[in-house]
Formats: C-alpha cells, structure tokens, sequence
C-alpha cells in the first residue's frame, strides 16, 4: 500500500487530538482510502507543555521549519493559530508544493485569498475544512455537495464557546464568567478568548461560509459583528417569557429590494450577532458546544447541519477527512480536483449593516410614571417604526422599572437613530439594549 508522510505544526488542543486518533483510526483509515498514513514528525512550542493527549517524544521537535522542509514530509498540517507565524509556516509549505490542512480560521479570514494564490503558484492545495463549525463536514458541503445550488439563506451557530455560554446562563442561570472559565478548561475558547466573545471567531467563520457560497471572497471588514458581553440574564429571561431564545448566530441572505446601477453582482447581508430567535425553531434547540449550520439552496431547499462546533476529538475528526482527501489526492495527482476556492463570482456586495431590515427587542430602563411610553412611542411613531408588544412586568420596585418593546421590521439605521434619540429622554435612565429578532423569512 502506498503510504503518504505528515508533518504537524502543533500538537495542542486540536494537535493532540489528530496524533490520538490517527494513533487509533489510521489503520481503519488506511483500509478504506487504499493509501497509508504515517505521522512522520510534529512540531511544538516546548516539549513538556501539558496536552490533552500525549505525543509520542520521539515524534516532536521544536523547530517547524525541520518539519517543513523534510523532503520525506509530504503533506503539512498546521495547528498552531493566529496570523503571523502561522502564515509563514503555511506560506512556506505551498511554496514548497506541500499539501497545507488548517484550521485556522483566522488566517483564512484575514489571507485567505492570498494563500489560496499561493497554492495555485505552488501547484498544490490547501484544505481547511476543520476550520468552520469543528465536526461538521460544511465546507465540503457548500463547495462540492450543494455545487448544483443557488444560495438564499445560511444561518450558523458556529461559535462553540458563545453557544456553550449562552446555553448554561439560559439553563442553569450561570454566570458568564464561570462558564467562560469551563469553556477554556475543555479547549473550546480561542487565545485570547476575546476572539470567541466578541463574536470575531463567528465573524471568521461566516466570511470563509459567505464566501463559498456566494463565489466572491468577503471582505472581512464588510462583516458586521456584534459578540455576546451585553447579554445578560435579565434579557435572557424576559426572551424565554416572549417564546425565544438568545443565539449568536452567522447570517448570510441575499439582500431584498433592487440592486444599485453601480454594483455587480449578488448583494448579500453577511453579519454576526446575538439574536432572539423563537423557540420552535430548530436552531433554538442547539445547545453547548453544538454548532448547527441551517442552509438553503435553490435546488435542494432547507438543510440543517448538526454537531460539536470545537473541542479536541471534534475538529480532529474534520483534519483527519482533509488528511484523506490530501492523501488521495497526491497519489492520484489531483491536487486541482477541487481547489480550495474559485471566485465564480468576482463582483459582490455585503450591504452594509445600516440598510439591512430586522426585527428587534428592546429594553428600556424607565421611570414609572404616565406619559413615558407615549414619548417612546411618538420617537418611534415619528421614525414610522411600529411597535408590535410594549411589556413592563409589574413589582419591580425603586426608581426604574424594565419596558420591553418588541418591535416590527425597520432598517437597522432607523432604528438605531431612534434609540438615540429614546436614550436622551430624561425617562430613560440606562442605556437601551437592542437585540435583534431573526424570523427566518
Ligand atoms: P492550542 O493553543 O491548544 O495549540 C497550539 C499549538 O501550537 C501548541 O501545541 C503549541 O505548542 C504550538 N505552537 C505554538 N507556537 C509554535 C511554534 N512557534 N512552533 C511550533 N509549535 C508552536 O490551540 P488549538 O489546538 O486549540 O488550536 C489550533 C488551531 O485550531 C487554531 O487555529 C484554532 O483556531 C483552530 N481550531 C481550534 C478548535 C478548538 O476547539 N480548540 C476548533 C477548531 C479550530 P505547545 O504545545 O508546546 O505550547
Ligand atoms: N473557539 C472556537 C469555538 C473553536 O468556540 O467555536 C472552534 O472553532
């Protein structure tokens, strides 16, 4: 049986993880792919870092560039994150002509285009399908499987961590400290882990799915991100009561109304943020670190994708299908077969966040006193954005009581307009909190 050598820049959370399972599955692997796969050399940082599953010492080195330019090493995989040091390494291998797996969905964010340039010039490829929603095979999904489809909607729970926070706050009323803590204990959290609760991680993500969907490659300053600091129990609560439940969620929709004379090309909302969704959707019942990717396509409609959005055995699973596809690829010497990305699509638009058209939840921190929703109600009124519920929860006592208003569909920049002028209302006594609700149409 042929056998094809591996390299490994990173023997982590997720580098640990492929050593273990390659230790355990390769010859299962091996048998089904008619190829053998041999881990010839993995680089670390330093040799006595704690990992979640041992490497063989014999195996380790500290030096990726001894990896790298191995000429027995016949495919790279790249596990360290982050985009200074990881670029090189990456860049380095595709100049080579080696095979590059990643997961790293940071560096494809920010280089993407330009690595994939750079493996063309190389004549190889660059694999990358542990770097969006973990286990779940949805990079193969958009680009080989759904190849015969128009896109409309892509909705995506692709951020472990946040949906690992958000999930035990609902359920257990924990504080997000403490869960982020958990979080980081399992090796869902990114370093830092501002990356993850900020909502860059998703935003990563939902720019790599945009842009395999929609055939131009985003831009991911074009993407409007919102993380999940502002969510607080109290929302999270008065959410439950109205039927939803908070999700940070990737979107990515065709824009409605006519296109500009100016622009080519699809237009497409591409945004990150939390959002009220109801709860018989099914992707309210996504909970820990499950991610879930709901997809439709013009030809096979509605799909949903499920399972475990980060975590060592998760994501290893994800390298270990691009080390078979790479492994094939080279003995066959069909590197090209599926290249990592075709701009099909050279002109698009993300529209920007203030055209885009939402619901939205809105609580406001009032004074108890007559006249107070009908000032809110004349800015709104005035802003012709019309309210579809108006809660304020009886016994709250002290000087400011919760206003919920659940609000029908405006413009993003209307409505933020709006709540600038309700927050300079003497009535209003803390800063509004705005959460999208997301219906799905
Ligand atoms: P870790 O921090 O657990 O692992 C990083 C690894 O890189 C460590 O083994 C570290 O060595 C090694 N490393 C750092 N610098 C160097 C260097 N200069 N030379 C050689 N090795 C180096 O990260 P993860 O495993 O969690 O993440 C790896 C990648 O996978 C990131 O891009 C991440 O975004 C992505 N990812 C992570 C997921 C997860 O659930 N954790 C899920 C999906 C993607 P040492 O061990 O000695 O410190
Ligand atoms: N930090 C990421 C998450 C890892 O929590 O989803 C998986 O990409």
């Amino acid at each position: 049986m042929q056998q094809v050598n591996i390299g490994m820049i990173g023997g982590g959370t997720v580098g640990s993880g492929v050593v273990h399972h390659l230790q355990h599955n390769g010859t299962l692997m091996a048998s089904r792919l008619g190829v053998g796969l041999k881990l010839a050399k993995v680089a670390v940082k330093a040799f006595d870092e704690p990992r979640p599953y041992d490497i063989p010492r014999a195996l380790m080195t500290t030096d990726w560039k001894e990896v790298v330019h191995d000429p027995a090493i016949q495919v790279i995989v790249e596990l360290v994150g982050g985009t200074g040091l990881a670029k090189d390494m990456v860049v380095t291998a595709l100049k080579l002509g080696k095979p590059v797996i990643t997961a790293n969905k940071a560096l494809l964010s920010a280089h993407g285009e330009e690595l994939f340039n750079a493996a063309k010039a190389g004549g190889t490829n660059l694999y990358y399908e542990a770097s969006v929603a973990g286990g779940i095979p949805i990079i193969k999904a958009i680009r080989e499987a759904f190849v015969g489809n128009r896109f409309t909607h892509l909705y995506g729970i692709v951020n472990g961590t946040c949906n690992y926070i958000l999930s035990r706050m609902k359920q257990e009323g924990a504080d997000f400290a403490d869960v982020l803590a958990d979080a980081q204990k399992q090796g869902y959290a990114e370093t830092p882990p501002d990356l993850d609760i900020d909502g860059f991680d998703a935003k990563h993500k939902t720019g790599i799915l945009a842009s395999l969907a929609h055939g131009f490659w985003v831009d991911p300053k074009r993407i409007y991100v919102e993380g999940i600091r502002h969510i607080s129990k109290l929302d999270m609560q008065f959410a439950e009561q109205l039927g939803y439940t908070i999700k940070l969620l990737g979107i990515v929709k065709r824009a409605e109304g006519k296109r500009p004379k100016a622009e080519n090309g699809s237009r497409i909302q591409v945004s990150v943020y939390p959002a009220l969704i109801p709860n018989a959707h099914v992707l309210a019942s996504v909970n820990g670190v499950f991610n879930a990717v709901f997809v439709r396509g013009d030809v096979v409609g509605d799909t949903l994708f499920y399972g475990r959005g980060a975590g060592k055995d998760a994501t290893a699973s994800a390298v270990l299908s691009d080390l078979a596809d790479a492994a094939l690829d080279l003995v066959h010497g069909s590197h090209g077969r599926v290249p990592p990305f075709v701009p099909h699509e050279r002109a698009g638009t993300v529209v920007p966040i203030g055209e885009v058209v939402s619901r939205y939840y809105v609580r406001l921190s009032v004074i108890d006193r007559p006249g107070v929703i009908a000032k809110i109600a004349a800015i709104l009124g005035a802003a012709k954005i019309g309210i579809a519920s108006i809660i304020q929860p009886e016994g709250h006592e002290g000087g400011s009581v919760p206003l919920t208003l659940m609000i029908h569909d405006a413009p993003n920049a209307t409505m933020q307009k709006a709540l600038a002028k309700i927050a300079r209302l003497p009535v209003v006594k803390a800063p509004p909190v705005m959460i999208r609700v997301e219906s799905f149409a």
